[in-house]
Formats: structure tokens, C-alpha cells, sequence
């Protein structure tokens, strides 16, 4: 073969090569393999020397004619491979802004604690102030001070949690401990009074505890909302005024509110306020046990023993005070037939609200 066959063949095969190289690396490895110092281009073009000087000029020019066919052959394969890349790492990390976002669900305030700042906040509408207590409360505070005697029958040990003193030793009060999760939210009216001089215009929110079990109407753990007022010349009037405010607030105008005798030790008179029953109307069904009106809060004039035990004088001083559920005052609103769906956490029932 001559040297221009040679040359010849050498660029038949380097073309094919480079056109046939998948990707950029493998067609450097081409161009290195004939045109680089050690390639076989190279290689032959050493060679040049042995020949004559009037071959010489021809053989050179053919091989500068293939170096040229191949550089020009990488050159254009080299821009195809760029393209295709260049293609697929758009197509890669491409956005379809025709897809549908991403849901994100906002958090929201549970219906028990909507039902509390609802109800706050229509009596901070009315001048109220908030204010709380210790879940773990004294007995003097839940119980003596509230005008309940340690033989009192409301103690009975069957629906208070006592608390143990860590040491093991309890403290005793009538040989109970005298640590308790409170019951009600009325020890913290004795708070308020203890802490506060007349005139006391305060709206207490919290916690409570009782040793029930869950079942359609009790919940072992559920919150109140204590009211209290003292001031000179405070009525029972004041009380009615003040609650039918606030049933018109909670339930609407439409429904009717109606008020009951009934027996608090911390109150005197007591009494219990129903409001009209929202599924039958007042015409009495299920819900209300034909009845016609549903319970929804014990209220009363202070007891004057109360005031005793905080140091407030009941010739210059009365007041009225009230204390609600909210489970089951958000159960009344919402017409929701039983209480343990409110502490589920079941989101198909919380989101409704
Ligand atoms: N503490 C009572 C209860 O848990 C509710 C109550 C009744 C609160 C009369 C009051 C009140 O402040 O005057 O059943």
C-alpha cells in the first residue's frame, strides 16, 4: 500500500469513528488516537522524511487535506453531542407549570379553643378582664374557700383527682390531700378577689378535671369559663342582663333563654340558665330530652361566706358570678350529639369548623 492509500484508509476510519462517538469523552479519545502527538496521523507524517523530495510536496498536502476532513469531521460531531446535551439536561430539569401545586392544609384554632376566645371576648367586650389559674390546685381554693366544709358532699372523693406529695407524704385536709386538679374554674375567682379590690369585672378560662368517664355528655378533662363580678350595688338583674347578652352573642337572637333555681354552695340565690333548644326549636326532641331547652350554665349571687374568706365587706360589696362548659356549649351550638368527638383529633370532623 502506498502512503497515500495509507493516508487514505486512515481517514475513512477516523471519520466513521468520530461520527460514530456516543458522547464527547469517546470523541476526544478519537481525536487523540489520530491527530494527538502519539496518534496514528502524527505517526505516519514522521515518516515523511524517508521520502523523496518530489513525492514529498504531494503526500504532505494530501495528508494536511485529511488532518483538515478530520478535524472538520470531530468539529461537527463534537457540536451534535453538545446539542444533545445541552437537550437533555433542559429536558431534565425542566418545570411543568401545567401541573397542579402542592396542597398545603393552613393549621387552624380547635372548635373548643375558638368557642373560649369567643366567649372571652364577648365579656372582655363588656370591660371583663382575663384571668387564670393553677390547674393543680389547693383544696382551700377549689373547695373551702368556695363555701364547701370538708364534709361537704360535693368533695366526694369519687370525682376529685387528688395529687400525692412527691415525698409520698400527703398533706391532709380532712385526710384528703389537700392537692387536687381542679374541678371547676371557680377557685379562680377566690384568686381574684385575693388579688384584686372591688370593682372586679373578670373573665377566667381554663382547664378542669373530674374523675368521669368519657361518654356522650362528660369528658374527664374539659374546660370552663368562670364569670365574676363585684361592685357596690350588683343585682340579680345584672346577672340576667348579663347572661342573655351573652346567650344572644353565642346562639343568636332566635333562640331563648330561661333561668332555673338550683344549688351552689359559693352562690345564694344559684340558679341555671337553659337556652331554647336549636334542633326541635323548644318543641322538645332527642337532643333535649323533650324537654325543649338545654342546660348551659350554673350561675348565682355571691355567697356572702365567700366573701369572708377573702376579706371583701358584703354590706358595701355584691356580685354574681357564672361558670360554663365550653365543650358543651360549642356541643349546643354545632348541635353535636356527643362530647369525645371534640378530643378525637379525628381532622374530618375538626375541619368543619
Ligand atoms: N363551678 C360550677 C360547676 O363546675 C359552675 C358554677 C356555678 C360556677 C355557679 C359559678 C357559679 O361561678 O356561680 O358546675
Amino acid at each position: 500500500m502506498s502512503i497515500i492509500e495509507e493516508l487514505q484508509a486512515l481517514q475513512v476510519g477516523g471519520v466513521a469513528d468520530a461520527q460514530a462517538a456516543p458522547d464527547l469523552a469517546t470523541l476526544e479519545a478519537v481525536r487523540v488516537g489520530y491527530l494527538g502527538k502519539k496518534g496514528s496521523l502524527t505517526a505516519i507524517l514522521r515518516g515523511l522524511g524517508g521520502l523523496t523530495a518530489e513525492e514529498r510536496p504531494a503526500v504532505g498536502k494530501v495528508a494536511n487535506e485529511i488532518r483538515a476532513a478530520m478535524e472538520a469531521a470531530i468539529d461537527v460531531r463534537g457540536r451534535e453531542l453538545e446539542a444533545k446535551a445541552l437537550e437533555a439536561r433542559v429536558s431534565a430539569e425542566a418545570v411543568d407549570v401545567t401541573l397542579p401545586g402542592r396542597r398545603r392544609t393552613p393549621g387552624r384554632v380547635h372548635l373548643i379553643d375558638q368557642v373560649v376566645r369567643e366567649v372571652t371576648d364577648i365579656f372582655v367586650g363588656l370591660g371583663y378582664r382575663v384571668a387564670e389559674g393553677p390547674e393543680a390546685e389547693l383544696d382551700y381554693y377549689n373547695f373551702t374557700a368556695l363555701n364547701t366544709p370538708p364534709d361537704h358532699p360535693a368533695r366526694s372523693l369519687a370525682d376529685t383527682f387528688y395529687i400525692r406529695d412527691l415525698s409520698g407524704e400527703e398533706a391532709t385536709v380532712a385526710g384528703e390531700s389537700d392537692v387536687l386538679l381542679r374541678t371547676h374554674t371557680s377557685p379562680v375567682q377566690v384568686r381574684v378577689m385575693e388579688a384584686q379590690v372591688p370593682p372586679i369585672y373578670a373573665i377566667m378560662p381554663g382547664r378542669v378535671y373530674r374523675r368521669d368517664i368519657a361518654d356522650p355528655s362528660h369528658l374527664p378533662q374539659f374546660n370552663q369559663i368562670e364569670g365574676l363580678v363585684v361592685d357596690e350595688g350588683i343585682t340579680f338583674g345584672d346577672l340576667k342582663g348579663t347572661l342573655e347578652h351573652f346567650v344572644r352573642e353565642v346562639f343568636g337572637a332566635d333562640r331563648r333563654t330561661r333561668i332555673r333555681p338550683h344549688f351552689f354552695p359559693f352562690t345564694e340565690p344559684s340558679a341555671e340558665v337553659d337556652v331554647s333548644c336549636g334542633i326541635c326549636a323548644g318543641h322538645g326532641c332527642r337532643f333535649c330530652k323533650s324537654s325543649g331547652w338545654l342546660e348551659i350554665l350554673g350561675c348565682g349571687m355571691v355567697d356572702p361566706n365567700v366573701f369572708g374568706h377573702v376579706g371583701i365587706d358584703p354590706a358595701v360589696y355584691s356580685g354574681f358570678a357564672f361558670g360554663m362548659g365550653a365543650e358543651r356549649i360549642a356541643a349546643l351550638r354545632y348541635d353535636i350529639p356527643d362530647l369525645r368527638v371534640l378530643i378525637e383529633g379525628d381532622m374530618r370532623f375538626l375541619r368543619q369548623f
